[in-house]
């Protein structure tokens, strides 16, 4: 059946068996009245890059934590790869690798010990294939010339990467990542992002957090959008930036006159910047909005309509800007 022609109820009961992640009116309340996460309907398709966003205080961390059992709902539930949570962590925690605010490291160990360490706290590791383990996730996160360092000698982006390598130790259904380039500088964000690539195109879900996003946009193939602990929307990169008007950009020497020529036209929310001029595209023919601007005598060296980014989409879901600071 397609998506199109399936009843809403057949959708829902599909995406709660088919769904690595699927929350329904999952909700946080914090002793002291904050209402972190409300009523959040949450869908990760298997396979999926998908991208939780949100400006800072909007709830993902909240929403990770009950979904990795850490913290209960207040109410609402929460199903991670098919099995309620936190009533089943001890049979899906083994499948999911995690790393949430900043992974718990011990700077006096090396890179290597505080791995083999790790990898001796999971009683379903073989202690015969450790070292091994351990090797192999180094490498996959490039940090075996680093190993041998003690870990608070590590860069901010090293920390992460050796949380990461954590998180890779076993093989996982689903990888959960609480703003991995939070702090890293942009060579550090690069890496985490080609290893995220990486690790999806192997077929692990990718869960990941970030108030960047232009990150999203870049390597997430889903998103949901948070704002102060409400889904705002959530879908496929595609569809969510697609849902959002693309605005009409004018370059031209003649500026003011453009700007005045498409307010005349019906463009909304005229901004000029320098040689450019740019609006809300109208519904009518953009053919008679050009010839207008030349009949006006205007000098028109571009016309055309940007495509839409994710930020236009969350802009003109929420009316709010979107807070980058932090
Ligand atoms: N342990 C806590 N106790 C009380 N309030 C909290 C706690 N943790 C987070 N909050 C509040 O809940 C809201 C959501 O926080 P959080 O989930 O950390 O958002 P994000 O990860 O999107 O930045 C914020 O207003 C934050 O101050
Ligand atoms: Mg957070």
């Amino acid at each position: 059946m397609d998506e199109v022609s399936a009843t809403q109820p057949e959708r829902a009961a599909r995406g709660a068996e088919d769904c690595v992640i699927h929350t329904r009116a999952l909700t946080k309340r914090y002793r002291g009245g904050q209402l972190a996460v409300d009523g959040l309907d949450l869908t990760v398709p298997a396979g999926s890059v998908f991208g939780f966003l949100g400006p800072n205080g909007s709830g993902k961390t909240t929403t990770i934590r009950m979904l990795m059992g850490l913290i209960e709902p207040t109410s609402g539930t929460a199903r991670v790869l098919g099995h309620p949570m936190p009533r089943s962590s001890r049979a899906v925690l083994p499948h999911v690798g995690a790393l949430i605010e900043g992974p718990a490291l011990y700077g006096f160990l090396t890179g290597r010990d505080n791995l083999l360490r790790y990898d001796a706290a999971d009683p379903t590791a073989d202690p015969r294939t450790r070292g091994a383990r351990v090797a192999a996730a180094l490498d996959r996160v490039g940090l075996t010339a680093a190993a041998g360092k003690k870990a608070r000698a590590y860069s901010l982006g090293m920390k992460q990467r050796l949380g990461l390598a954590a998180a890779l130790l076993q093989p996982r259904r689903l990888l959960v990542l609480d703003e991995p380039t939070n702090g890293l500088d942009p060579q550090g964000m690069r890496e985490i992002r080609s290893l995220v690539r990486e690790l999806a195109s192997d077929g692990t879900t990718v869960f990941l957090s970030s108030h960047l996003l232009d990150e999203i946009e870049q390597v997430c193939t889903h998103a949901a959008v948070m704002a102060r602990g409400r889904l705002v929307t959530q879908g496929s990169v595609a569809e969510l930036a697609a849902g959002a008007r693309g605005r009409l950009v004018v370059t031209t020497p003649d500026a003011a006159e453009a700007a005045r020529v498409l307010k005349e036209q019906a463009v909304a929310d005229v901004v000029v910047t320098d040689d450019r001029v740019t609006g809300e595209p109208p519904e009518r023919d953009l053919a008679e909005v050009n010839a207008a601007l030349v009949r006006a005598g205007v000098r028109v060296r571009g016309f055309g309509v940007e495509r839409a980014s994710l930020e236009d989409a969350f802009v003109a879901l929420t009316g709010e800007g979107f807070d980058v600071a932090g």
